[in-house]
């Protein structure tokens, strides 16, 4: 057969490129697969047409059993005229197929198909490894002709490189999927098993609170929270109503230290319009809360004429506003919160017994962060992600020997102090790591009730800095008897750190 007339020839590729165009904006493998046989039975002008293409370990040639269908068809590589092709990378053209003993009628079998001429060229990858076999099946009127070979040969080698694509992009979005899947799933198990509504920690003294919280949410008890300032105590007065079943009715807080004796009732209670000339009607904190939850923060700072209107509202479930006629019922969970040791209040007079035991039903203590500090690193890290999310900030890290200095602060303001602290040394940080430089000796440190210093006023800060740091670590070098480890810790520092300081300042021994 003689070449191409040249008009033909142009058509010829001129159809080869528009199909590569559509296979090029294919990144789908089935639907790709679907158009390659489409778009090879109309340039061949025959029945079918299939690729078939080796899996992983070129064990097993498998192809889509027709167009447009799901089914999947698979055969040892070695079977057939395909078979033979992905082996050895020739290309056959057959007349009869059932003549030839290359063929394997076992697909026939399977489809209900019957093959009279099969064409079949390889298909390489860009490599040249052969990725499989792309067969024609069926010329309309004869046989497969030289020119059908090359059409095939040309569209295999195009197809290929759009296979691989497609390929590659189900590979890359199954990982994907894969990956945004496990991470949900672990950010799922990290606030079942970490947090409830935020309450960081691993410890069992955190953990044993978390666990209280949860068994307590569907129940409507009062809970007293006691511990230090800034141990968490509102924030597990929150955990509470948000896990009960009062979650989507009001949480109202109050702190009762912050209230003047002589306006505590109009806020707790509400007051009615006129009592007084200009005094509108203001409705009080517990119809506010009414439904939902009362937090009575410093409850320890109360009254004891406060804390009798209040254990009367609790047993009466009615409030009476000031200067109003009629009670007005209201239907409040009480959470209260101290850092006061009620029971030594009692005992002075300072605090009723009923309220005590009405409000204790259930008691959460808070312990203070110096006696959780294995859970600082986590607690420092917590924060400072939240400060970078808040701020928009890419995300920052301490460097170990920082962690070491935090967790071994006092921390007399407990994890309030700490929250404090990570948001100053994040904001006051221009790098992603936050270092031992950034420290300075603000980070309250054991033994912080020595009495202050007195600071020469005409002195500039470093050179009075540079004074008390000395005055500080003779001390503590003093209290642990020279033991640098112990007076690092104390003083907030490595003792490497601590040592260089020695060095700076002329105190090594
Ligand atoms: N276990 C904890 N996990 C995460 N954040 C905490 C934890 N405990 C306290 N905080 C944070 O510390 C700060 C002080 O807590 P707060 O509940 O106001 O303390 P308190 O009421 O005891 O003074 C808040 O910003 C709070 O979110
Ligand atoms: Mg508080």
């Amino acid at each position: 057969m003689g070449p191409l007339p040249q008009p033909e020839l142009n058509e010829k590729l001129a159809a080869i490129l528009t199909i590569c165009q559509k296979m090029n904006s294919e990144r789908d493998l089935g639907a790709l697969l679907d158009l390659i046989a489409r778009e090879a039975t109309n340039l061949l002008d025959c029945d079918r047409a299939s690729i078939f293409l080796l899996n992983e370990e070129r064990t097993e040639l498998w192809s889509k059993v027709a167009l447009g269908s799901e089914e999947i068809l698979r055969f040892e590589a070695s079977l057939g005229i395909a078979g033979n092709v992905a082996l050895t990378g020739d290309t056959i053209n057959v007349r009869d197929a059932y003549k030839d003993r290359r063929f394997y009628d076992g697909i026939d079998g399977q489809t209900g198909y019957r093959t009279r001429n099969v064409l079949a060229v390889a298909v390489r990858n860009q490599m040249g490894e052969i990725i499989g076999a792309f067969e024609a099946l069926n010329k309309r009127f004869g046989a497969f002709s030289t020119r059908d070979e090359e059409s095939l040969a040309a569209l295999a080698s195009h197809a290929a490189i759009a296979i691989e694509t497609a390929q590659l992009v189900g590979e890359l979005r199954r990982s994907q999927d894969e990956l945004v899947e496990q991470n949900a799933h672990l950010w799922r198990e990290v606030e079942i098993k970490y947090s409830t509504h935020g309450i960081i920690g691993t410890g069992q003294k955190i953990q044993q609170v978390v666990r209280l919280v949860e068994r307590i949410r569907d129940s409507l008890v009062s809970v007293l929270i006691t511990g230090e300032s800034g141990t968490g105590k509102e924030l597990v007065a929150k955990a509470v109503h948000y896990t009960s079943p009062r979650a989507r009715r009001p949480f109202v807080a109050l702190n009762c230290a912050a209230l003047p004796e002589t306006l505590l009732e109009s806020e707790l209670f509400g007051i009615e319009k006129g009592v007084a000339t200009g005094v509108a009607q203001r409705v009080g904190q517990f119809q506010k809360a009414d439904g939902g939850t009362l937090f009575l923060d410093e409850i320890g700072d109360l009254s004891l004429t406060a804390q009798a209107k209040i254990l009367r509202v609790l047993q009466e479930r009615v409030v009476e506003r000031v200067g109003g006629r009629a009670p007005v019922p209201v239907d409040v969970r009480l959470l209260a919160a101290t850092n006061k040791d009620l029971e030594s209040e009692i005992a002075k007079g300072n605090f009723r017994e009923d309220l005590y035991y009405r409000i204790k039903v259930i008691h959460i203590h808070m312990p203070p962060l110096r006696d959780i500090r294995e859970e600082i690193p986590l607690l420092a890290n917590h924060f400072l992600k939240e400060y970078c999310r808040e701020t928009g900030r890419s995300p920052m890290e301490f460097s170990p020997g920082v962690i070491r200095n935090l967790s071994g602060a006092a921390w007399p303001g407990n994890i309030r102090q700490l929250r404090n602290e990570v948001m100053r040394l994040a904001a006051c940080s221009r790098q992603a790591a936050i270092t031992e430089d950034d420290l300075w000796e603000g980070i309250p440190t054991p033994g912080h009730d020595q009495p202050p210093p007195k600071v020469v006023k005409a002195q500039s800060l470093k050179k009075a800095v540079a004074e008390l740091e000395q005055r500080m670590i003779a001390e503590a070098l003093q209290g642990t008897r020279n033991n640098q480890q112990q007076a690092a810790r104390q003083l907030g520092l490595s003792r490497q750190g601590l040592i260089n300081k020695m060095k700076r300042y002329s105190l090594a021994g």
